[in-house]
């Protein structure tokens, strides 16, 4: 039997978020103090609120993450941040390659990779994310998709303590729309098994592998429990603490 890691429950806040809701995260860390969690639970606020937000998370095990970092620790890069820069305001992790950098920054799989080895030089964890759009699933392509990211956006540095995959089909993203969890189960399956060959350092069946795209309170039960799943990224439904913390005790 697979010896299953801890799962990992992340909310990926994207380009939401004011001083005003570090209220949902007083109320998601008191939550977390209060009963342990069956899972590590972690937001990713825009770069703007990582520091307010790990004080007002630090009494909890809540974990901070970043959505994107430089692949570069300094320089002249007008507007973005760097991996040692998102450590230094408290962050433990960073998001790269979503979607929605792959499609609205032109990044490629080699441009991910570059930012996962900046993550694990800064000593942040680094998720990946991988995900095909509906026009490739219907062509039948969505493995051979994800198979193609997941080997070019690996950095060599990657470990099964420094690393997550997240598996976020494009066209589940803020629809509403989910795969199967049978078609969840074949991806991630996919995914553990191309690990074995990709990962150079440590375990292919401890790295976790986390589900993104349209997870909320209702289908979250289902989709954590299924093969190889880990975890989830969590978009929409981790901006108020009422959805979010559902889906975090949804993990047993
Ligand atoms: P939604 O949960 O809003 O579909 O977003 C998923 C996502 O992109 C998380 O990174």
């Amino acid at each position: 039997m697979r010896r299953t890691p801890r799962p990992l429950v992340a909310g990926n806040w994207k380009m939401h978020g004011l001083k005003s809701s570090l209220k949902q995260v007083r109320t998601i860390a008191a939550s977390l103090a209060k009963t342990a969690p069956a899972c590590d639970v972690m937001i990713c606020p825009p770069a703007t609120l990582l520091r307010p937000m790990k004080d007002v998370a630090k009494a909890s095990k809540l974990k901070l993450g970043g959505q994107d970092c430089h692949a570069s620790s300094q320089g002249a890069h007008t507007g973005d941040v760097s991996a040692e820069m998102l450590k230094d305001a408290g962050a433990a992790a960073v998001i790269v390659g979503h979607s929605e950098r792959r499609e609205d920054h032109r990044e490629m799989n080699v441009d991910v990779r570059a930012k996962a080895a900046a993550a694990h030089r800064a000593g942040l964890m680094a998720i990946i994310c991988v995900g095909e759009t509906l026009k490739q699933r219907k062509a039948g392509a969505a493995l051979r998709v994800v198979g193609h990211q997941l080997k070019g956006s690996l950095p060599s540095t990657a470990t099964d303590k420094n690393t997550v995959i997240a598996y976020e089909p494009v066209w589940a993203i803020g629809t509403g729309l989910t795969p199967t969890v049978d078609d969840v189960a074949e991806v991630h399956t996919y995914i553990r098994k191309r690990l074995q060959a990709l990962l150079l350092d440590g375990s292919p069946e401890r790295v976790r592998l986390l589900y993104g795209g349209s997870v909320k309170p209702a289908n979250a039960a289902e989709l954590l429990v299924t093969k190889n799943v880990d975890g989830a990224l969590v978009g929409g439904a981790s901006l108020d603490a009422k959805d979010f913390l559902p889906i975090v005790r949804a993990c047993r």
